[in-house]
């Protein structure tokens, strides 16, 4: 790819907060799957923060060029970009750790039963699987930003959405995964973190 490398202001204002949560549950070293590494942003910058860990990013196939761009950073300690649509074949692998951002709000609600699905058959049965964005509690916004950017997301496919976290939780539950920690952090946006 040529020419500028794609660029998320969100990632650079959340990936400070973020990497606080991974420093908490990700001490042991081991294997980071990274789904939906969008600009490559985060997958740059986290595993250069995080050395102890073989931070492994994915997206699918468009988006790779792009990370491939920001993977070049001198400072970037992650291995090459992975093709992973969440619907597709999963590589034949057990991760220690599972990390997404943003992602469930784009995926369709079938991809997201597939992805938490899939995602908890390919992680170690002590292993963690952190999501961060924002969420839908007790059936309402946690904010009228957040209202208004689920409106902005139909129109754009009425199959995004913001998800309820209690939906999220149950389908974690059905593989036998529990949320063990949640933090809120800037913008309206949130933590799960599931054991
Ligand atoms: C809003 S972007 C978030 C990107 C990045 N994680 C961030 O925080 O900026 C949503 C990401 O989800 C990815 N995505 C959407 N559907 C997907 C699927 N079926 N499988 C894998 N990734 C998917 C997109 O390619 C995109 O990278």
């Amino acid at each position: 790819m040529t020419g500028e490398r794609p660029f998320s202001q969100a990632c650079e204002n959340n990936k400070g907060p973020i990497l606080a949560v991974l420093q908490q549950h990700c001490q042991v070293g081991g294997t980071l799957l990274e789904i939906g590494a969008g600009t490559g942003q985060h997958a740059a910058w986290l595993s250069a923060q995080l050395p102890h860990l073989n931070w492994q990013p994915s997206d699918v196939a468009d988006n790779l060029p792009g990370v491939r761009q920001w993977l070049q950073e001198p400072e970037s300690r992650a291995l090459p970009p992975l093709e992973l649509d969440v619907s597709g074949r999963w590589p034949d692998q057990q991760f220690d750790y599972l990390y997404t951002a943003n992602t469930l709000h784009i995926m369709s609600r079938e991809e997201v039963v597939r992805f938490i699905t899939a995602g908890c058959e390919h992680l170690k049965d002590k292993g963690c699987f952190v999501v961060y964005g924002p969420f839908k509690v007790a059936g309402h916004f946690t904010s009228g930003s957040n209202a208004r950017f689920d409106e902005w997301l139909k129109d754009i496919d009425p199959q995004r959405g913001i998800r309820d976290q209690e939906w999220i939780e149950e389908l974690f539950s059905r593989q036998q995964r529990k949320l063990v920690a949640e933090y809120d952090l800037p913008a309206n946006n949130k933590v799960l973190v599931f054991g």
